[in-house]
């Protein structure tokens, strides 16, 4: 290997080399490219043969090639058709009572189509077509081959299509999405959920996920400070592909980019790759002080020197500082591949005793675990919601997600390793067996650069066999797994148990602990105390905890519309409140913290409620990201900010003089309470805690002051009984979002009275609409019994003319397409046989009875002017039994060759007002054979959609409005009944879109 060794002196030559690099970038034949636009989808199972094993290429329907799919529904990727669907009691509850899965056949099925060119020029270049997410089981076509089928909702997976590639003309890919099995006991949405990728690639290459980069930090106490010890070394592997039948020399480059982009470090090496193979190249940088640059150096020399002289920009939650990787392969002095691999330097681990360890401190993981769903667009979301969720998060002090229980969208990494979040990844299940390593290999390769990742998590509550020694076998091999693939991060289990050391808990690395938290005082914190006893080494954290239910705005729990009291009051058998898990984790730092179940509320799991209930109320926040009161009790523990919260609202017409249960979160050493200036007693503050006051409503003004420990007034806080809403107010979370098609700015919709103050119990039906540069992607209101609708997507109203009347004679046809005279409208056929519509899809009556026999099939369909005028016209075949030449009115529509067919043809070219003639040649290749008499005329009208509305729940809503590909103004308009509209506009700017397939 040859190191080049820049000097301080240097440096500046280094970045122009960088500089020259960058350039030369454009020369990389690698494009990366988003697939998400210009899709067409179709829910149901109307193509249950489409399917076949026998032959290559041989399937049909939507998965052939010829498929006309212009009646389709156009979306853009990510796209969940679960949330789209209307709630129905007899649905799964834990799925949130939306018709799809077991019971509901018509809607678990969707199929997606798209084309795409491929320039003549990409001919010798390798191309690769990714998925990050489907559910569920997808089967992939391109080009009528079938090239995956894939088993699983949360797993992304990837094929090279270069061998089934059309260069130079159209492509097409079809995925047929079944989402009929569930896989967990939350809500999963339906559809392709996650971005689609298509990558080109020289065919010498960096192999997907083949860069991985990490550090390591030598922590040590010098002269009583934590310094590190030595240079820190930064390890590289990059896996290279050489697809070419010729051994091929190359040179790999690496480039250390520092956070403002700043060359640090470079180095490079010459290797060989067989003909058909794959090499990782694995290369070491020190990284060292010198003169107040951080500088390469060569192998440690054991220098130990102190943290106060050595400055490098370690990444954590607080100072999210990312560097960068540049990976350049060169092969015949051109660049053949490059890629940017954003990396940070960090330390994460478990100390007995200390708990969680960051950059060689203990730091307390303030964690919530959460689902990947959302009010407005269900498991479908922009990544503009990532952030927007992470940053929420962060609001209240949450410094950890666990992505529960499965592995997370990429985009989340990459907000939480931006914003700074630290995550624990979750596989999706237990399992050592080839296929769940395969899957687990491609979660950790994926994931392991982020360094916002810090904890693995091999499942989630395995009941049936975590305590068996099969099961902590299995466990064994998934840990032993991920220390080949990722030397830096530990591993933990999300155990349901108490103080159990059989099976998983004894093999595993780090004891998580699911609840066991104890119900009363005197059980508080047993069993992970007896745990430690016995198990003193072995470190711990709380992978979920709390479970704490309520209902933002709502102070009694009302068993029949579904709401739980917002106090910290709530949980289920099996959980604590907040301020029990709290202060048990609080008081044993060894526990490390741990993750709330959960951070925001999500659809499902309506514990302790059903029906009408369709979302959980375990969030800190709703499935909005509003802050139910809650989220001041974390606040007030879990940052450094001042922190003086009362509940409930002080709008309570009706109850005065009647006894109301007031509380504080807040984290001032006392606090005092006032009723329209009235003291109403001060109390003191216990860590973790919270104070309550019984007052007799009044109307008017409901205040506190919090003191510091010196008597010092360090906060007020204030609740007002409103008047009535009379004016909508419209709050937009970002005035200037991307014009690229993608972005969205959340905007909250309150209801103020006439003094400006927000009315906390309005609970209006608001109108939306939107003018500009911007459409409307969802809307919510966090309420957990509402039954309005999310999205109003544009239906295709269809009307459907059924073919009735067929008649069929013995004919000759030729295998090919050729226009008989029997075809001819004005044909004579009133001799020919009659034969009786088939209704029940079955394969029709089979009325040629030999093999190898030809006959016409001839129908009528009479159209007016009307159906015409309509954007499509298609006509549909249940099967023709072999072979099949369709005309209408003397033209050609189409072939089919295959029984198992159900052809459909776009015919709208082909008709005109008043009676049309649809005529079939048909051959039957063997036993017996015919035309199935079921077809029908679809007439496809223009999609329509209702107007956006929502109601408020508790004075809030919310809509998600994201930007279309122009730039321009974005008017949002609110209005509702009695109310005063309002209007928020904000900008859509022309900035950098992400490379993509038009
Ligand atoms: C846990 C489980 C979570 C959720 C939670 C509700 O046992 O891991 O997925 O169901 O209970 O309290």
């Amino acid at each position: 290997m040859k190191l080049t060794c820049p000097s301080a002196l240097r440096l500046l030559a280094l970045a122009a080399a960088v500089l020259a690099l960058n350039l030369r970038a454009a020369d990389s034949p690698r494009e990366h490219l988003s697939l998400d636009a210009n899709w067409k989808f179709h829910l149901g199972d109307d193509w249950p043969g489409a399917l076949h094993l026998d032959k290559a290429g041989a399937s049909t329907g939507p998965a052939s090639e010829k498929f006309s799919d212009n009646s389709w529904r156009s979306l853009d990727l990510p796209h969940d058709w679960a949330i789209e669907l209307p709630f129905d009691r007899n649905a799964d509850e834990s799925h949130g009572f939306k018709p799809v899965g077991p019971g509901f056949p018509k809607n678990s099925i969707g199929w997606y189509r798209r084309t795409f060119d491929l320039p003549a020029e990409d001919s010798g270049k390798r191309i690769w077509l990714t998925f990050d997410g489907v559910f569920r089981d997808a089967t992939v076509w391109v080009n009528g081959w079938l090239i995956k089928r894939h088993e699983g909702g949360y797993y992304p997976f990837r094929e090279d299509i270069t061998d089934v590639a059309h260069f130079g003309g159209k492509n097409t890919i079809a995925v047929r999405v079944d989402a009929t099995k569930f896989e967990g006991w939350f809500y999963e949405g339906a559809g392709i959920y996650r971005h689609v990728w298509l990558d080109k690639t020289a065919p010498v290459a960096i192999a997907p996920d083949g860069v991985f980069v990490w550090s390591k930090i030598d922590w040590r106490e010098i002269r009583g400070k934590l310094g590190i010890l030595g240079a820190i070394p930064i390890y590289s592997s990059t896996r290279v592909i050489n697809s070419l039948d010729t051994k091929e020399p190359t040179i790999i480059k690496f480039e250390m980019l520092d956070s403002k982009g700043m060359p640090i470090a470079q180095a490079e090496q010459s290797v060989e790759i067989n003909a058909f193979s794959e090499r990782e190249v694995e290369l070491r940088i020190m990284l060292r002080h010198t003169n107040g640059i951080v500088n390469w150096g060569g192998p440690p020399k054991g220098v130990g020197f102190d943290s106060a002289d050595f400055s490098p920009e370690l990444w954590s939650p607080e100072n999210p500082k990312l560097y960068k990787l540049i990976t350049t392969v060169e092969a015949d002095g051109k660049i053949v591949d490059r890629e940017e691999t954003e990396f940070g330097i960090r330390t994460v681990g478990f100390d007995k005793d200390k708990g969680f360890m960051l950059n060689g401190q203990p730091y307390f993981l303030k964690g919530t675990c959460n689902h990947q769903d959302m009010a407005g667009v269900g498991a479908a979301l922009p990544d503009a919601l990532q952030s927007f969720r992470v940053a929420k998060l962060k609001e209240f002090g949450c410094n950890a997600i666990r992505t529960s229980h499965n592995p997370p969208t990429p985009e989340l990494l990459d907000a939480c390793d931006r914003l700074g979040m630290l995550i624990m990844d979750e596989s999706r299940l237990l399992g050592s067996d080839a296929e769940n390593l395969r899957k687990w290999d491609d979660q950790i390769r994926r994931d392991r650069n982020h360094p916002c990742v810090a904890i693995w998590s091999v499942a989630n509550e395995e009941f049936s066999v975590q305590a068996t020694p099969q099961g902590g076998n299995v466990a064994r091999t998934m840990q032993n797994y991920v220390k080949q693939l990722d030397p830096t991060r530990p591993v933990t289990y999300a155990a349901p148990q108490g103080d159990t050391f059989d099976g998983i808990n004894g093999v595993i690395e780090v004891r998580g602990w699911n609840y066991h938290v104890g119900k009363s005082a005197d059980q508080y914190g047993k069993d992970m105390d007896s745990y430690r006893a016995k198990h003193p080494d072995q470190p711990q954290v709380g992978t979920e905890q709390g479970s704490t239910v309520s209902t933002r705005g709502i102070y009694v729990n009302d068993t029949v519309r579904g709401y739980v009291s917002a106090y910290d009051v709530n949980a289920p058998s099996w959980a604590n409140t907040a301020e029990e898990w709290c202060t048990v984790f609080g008081a044993r730092p060894w526990l490390s913290g741990g993750f709330v179940w959960t951070g925001f509320d999500y659809r499902g799991e309506p514990t302790p409620y059903s029906w009408p209930c369709i979302n959980s109320h375990f969030g800190i926040l709703d499935t909005c990201g509003f802050w139910k009161d809650i989220a001041w009790y974390y606040e007030a523990w879990w940052t450094t900010n001042t922190v003086l919260h009362l509940l409930p609202h002080w709008n309570w017409a009706g109850k005065e003089g009647q006894e109301i249960r007031v509380d504080a979160f807040s984290n001032c050493k006392s606090v005092e309470l006032f009723l329209n200036g009235a003291a109403l007693g001060k109390q003191d503050m216990k860590p973790f805690s919270h104070l309550t006051w019984p007052v007799k409503y009044a109307p008017g003004t409901l205040s506190a002051k919090g003191f510091d420990a010196d008597g010092k007034v360090i906060a007020e806080s204030k609740v007002e009984t409103t008047g009535d809403a009379t004016q909508i107010q419209l709050t937009p979370d970002r005035k200037t979002i991307n014009a690229d098609g993608e972005d969205v700015s959340v905007f909250t919709v309150s209801a103020l009275d006439a003094q400006g103050r927000a009315v906390p119990v309005a609970q209006n039906k608001i109108n939306f609409a939107v003018e500009g540069a911007g459409k409307i992607l969802g809307v919510g209101n966090g309420d957990a019994s509402s039954h309005e609708p999310d999205t109003f997507i544009p239906n295709l109203p269809t009307r459907v003319i059924a073919v009735n009347d067929w008649r069929w004679k013995l004919a000759r046809v030729p295998n090919k397409v050729r226009v008989l005279p029997e075809y001819a409208p004005d044909f004579d056929d009133s001799s020919w046989n009659t034969i009786k519509p088939k209704t029940d899809g079955d394969t029709g009556e089979l009325v040629i009875k030999t093999e190898n026999t030809t006959a016409v099939y001839r129908a009528h369909v009479k159209l007016t002017e009307e159906d015409l005028n309509n954007p499509n016209v298609q006509i549909r075949f249940t099967g023709c039994d072999d072979e099949g030449w369709y005309f209408v009115n003397n033209q050609f529509a189409g072939e089919s060759h295959d029984w198992q067919a159900q052809p459909l043809f776009d015919i709208k070219k082909l008709l005109h007002t008043g009676d049309n003639v649809i005529a079939v040649g048909v051959k039957n290749d063997g036993g017996e054979g015919g035309l199935n008499p079921d077809v029908n005329v679809e007439i496809v009208g223009k999609a329509t959609a209702s107007p956006w509305t929502r109601s408020l729940f508790n004075g809030l809503a919310q809509v998600m409005v994201q930007a279309t590909k122009d730039a321009g103004e974005i008017k949002l308009t609110a209005s509702a009944d009695g109310l005063q509209s309002a209007t928020a506009t904000i900008q859509a700017i022309a900035g950098q879109m992400r490379p993509r397939v038009q």
